[in-house]
């Protein structure tokens, strides 16, 4: 059995975001951009086709230390922890977690590194330098890719048969080595017993620092294997300022639309469609321009979301209709259609088959079956039964300025345009509001009452007994 280890360096404080957040706190597509890394990590598959032997991984460990408090709060048991009090360098971090990689059981023959601010490698390519370290038996394995703008990447100096040299920084590279397109992209595998010695050995460079790239040129002068494999600019992006940020969210961004397109969902517009990496999407549904679905949200099949509509860490059944709404933590059940112009806020639940049309509010309440609730109502703390009608205008008053109270309302209750139900309040099955009733005492069920205060005016016999005056 081949046993590995992933440490994860997140130490910097990520000076070029200027913020006061630590850097791989910044959210990219709903998550911190560690989260992304860690996902990828934790992906990795634990047998290869190639290898002959199982794997065996541990927790990733991640070095921190400018945030380390509110890193370590934000992930708690996903990670094992190391610090690095001073910032020197990427050597400098990695040496920080061999105290805690020599500890792990059974110890790692492998130590697989990655940067805690490139959100976009994905577990295939971590896993292709994996293979490749194993089966070229090499001192160290790392990662580049090839592009026309490498920018502010470190570059990979080859000698005229193409073997690794170094990896130069381009604050040190000459023009030449500045122009060289072959960058590192920050993934490296170390085999464990070249590593940590060689690590301790790593002099501070021109920068007084200790850089981990450093570690090529000693590998290289030593002759020991040095292994590349090749990956996309893509995945590659590291996150070091804002506009990287933006970048990097565009490319996370497309990649969650084509995953959801190729599984079957419509995105009609995929430039003003915005989707959290965590939501899933039931096939055959269709999402119009201007929508954003964020949160660990949960989409059935054949709904019809937006335009102009937001979604957060909802639940959706199938077959629902969302047009020009905003919902938050809210269950929707089977054939539910909201909006336009409506709003659930946390707490909304409405059952299968419920019509919540425009510019309606619910908040905090359980609305029933078929029931609907089409103009300008507001149901708060409540609870509904299946087959109401809520006649446009009804506000449940839950709030008296101190406390929020409840309101009940019964199955197959008829509530007349505009009334007002003053919480804690109790509507009987059947029972009906007429239009304008101020409703401060529980109503029998069956009963009919009108007026403000509402007065009792008489029994009604069946739920068909509907008065005109009731808005619908
Ligand atoms: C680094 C590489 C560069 C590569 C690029 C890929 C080095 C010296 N350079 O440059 O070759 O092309 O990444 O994105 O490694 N960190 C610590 N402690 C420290 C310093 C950094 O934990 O003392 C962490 C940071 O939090 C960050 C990661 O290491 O997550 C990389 O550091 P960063 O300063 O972003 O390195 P780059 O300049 O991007
Ligand atoms: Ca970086």
């Amino acid at each position: 059995m081949n046993t590995y280890a992933t440490v994860v360096l997140a130490a910097g404080k990520g000076t070029r975001m200027r913020s006061a957040l630590p850097k791989v706190l910044h959210q990219l597509a709903g998550a911190p951009l560690l989260a992304h890394v860690l996902k990828a990590i934790e992906a990795l598959p634990l047998s290869f086709p190639s290898l002959d032997t199982h794997l065996f991984s541990h927790r990733p460990v991640v070095v921190l230390g400018y945030g380390a408090a509110q890193i370590e709060a934000a992930f708690a048991e996903r990670c094992l922890y190391a610090l690095q009090h001073e910032q020197l360098g990427t050597g400098h971090a990695l040496l920080a977690a061999q105290s805690v990689v020599e500890v792990l059981d059974p110890v790692p023959q492998t130590v697989l590194v990655c940067y805690g601010d490139m959100p976009l490698i994905t577990s295939e390519t971590l896993a292709r330098v994996l293979v490749e370290h194993l089966t070229q038996h090499a001192a160290i394995t790392f990662l580049t890719a090839y592009t026309q703008q490498p920018s502010d990447f470190g570059r990979v100096v080859r000698d005229v048969s193409g073997r690794v040299r170094e990896i130069v920084e381009v604050r040190r590279a000459t023009e030449e080595q500045k122009r060289i397109n072959e960058i590192n992209s920050g993934v490296y595998c170390f085999d464990r017993e070249w590593l940590w010695p060689t690590l301790q050995a790593l002099p501070r460079n021109f920068a007084g620092e200790y850089y981990l790239t450093d570690l090529i040129a000693t590998a290289s002068a030593q002759g020991r294997v040095i292994t590349t494999v090749q990956g996309t600019v893509d995945e590659t992006i590291g996150v070091n300022d804002r506009v990287q940020l933006a970048t990097a969210e565009q490319v996370l961004r497309r990649r969650v639309l084509e995953r959801h397109m190729y599984g079957g969902v419509t995105i009609v517009d995929p430039a003003t469609t915005y989707i959290d990496d965590d939501v899933r999407i039931d096939r055959d549904t269709v999402i119009l321009p201007g929508t954003m679905i964020s949160g660990k949200t949960t989409i059935g099949a054949a709904c019809r979301l937006g335009p102009g509509t937001a979604i957060e860490q909802s639940v959706l059944g199938n077959r629902c209709i969302v047009r020009n709404s905003m919902l938050e933590e809210a269950i929707l059940e089977d054939d539910v259609s909201v909006g336009p112009f409506s709003h659930c806020r946390p707490g909304t639940h409405l059952a299968q088959g419920v019509r919540m049309g425009n510019f309606a509010e619910v908040k905090n309440s359980y609305v029933g079956a078929q029931t609907d609730m089409h103009h300008f109502s507001y149901l708060g703390d409540a609870t509904v039964g299946e087959h109401v009608n809520v006649g446009a205008g009804t506000i449940t008053c839950n709030y008296d300025g101190v406390r929020k109270n409840h309101t009940t309302i019964g199955a197959h209750a008829f509530i007349g345009s505009d009334t007002l139900l003053v919480a804690p309040v109790t509507v009987g099955e059947h029972a009906h509001t007429g239009a304008g009733t101020v409703v401060r005492h529980d109503v029998a069920p069956g009963a009919l009452v009108v007026g403000a205060p509402a007065r009792f005016l008489r029994m009604i016999e069946s739920p068909e007994h509907v008065s005109a005056e009731d808005g619908k």
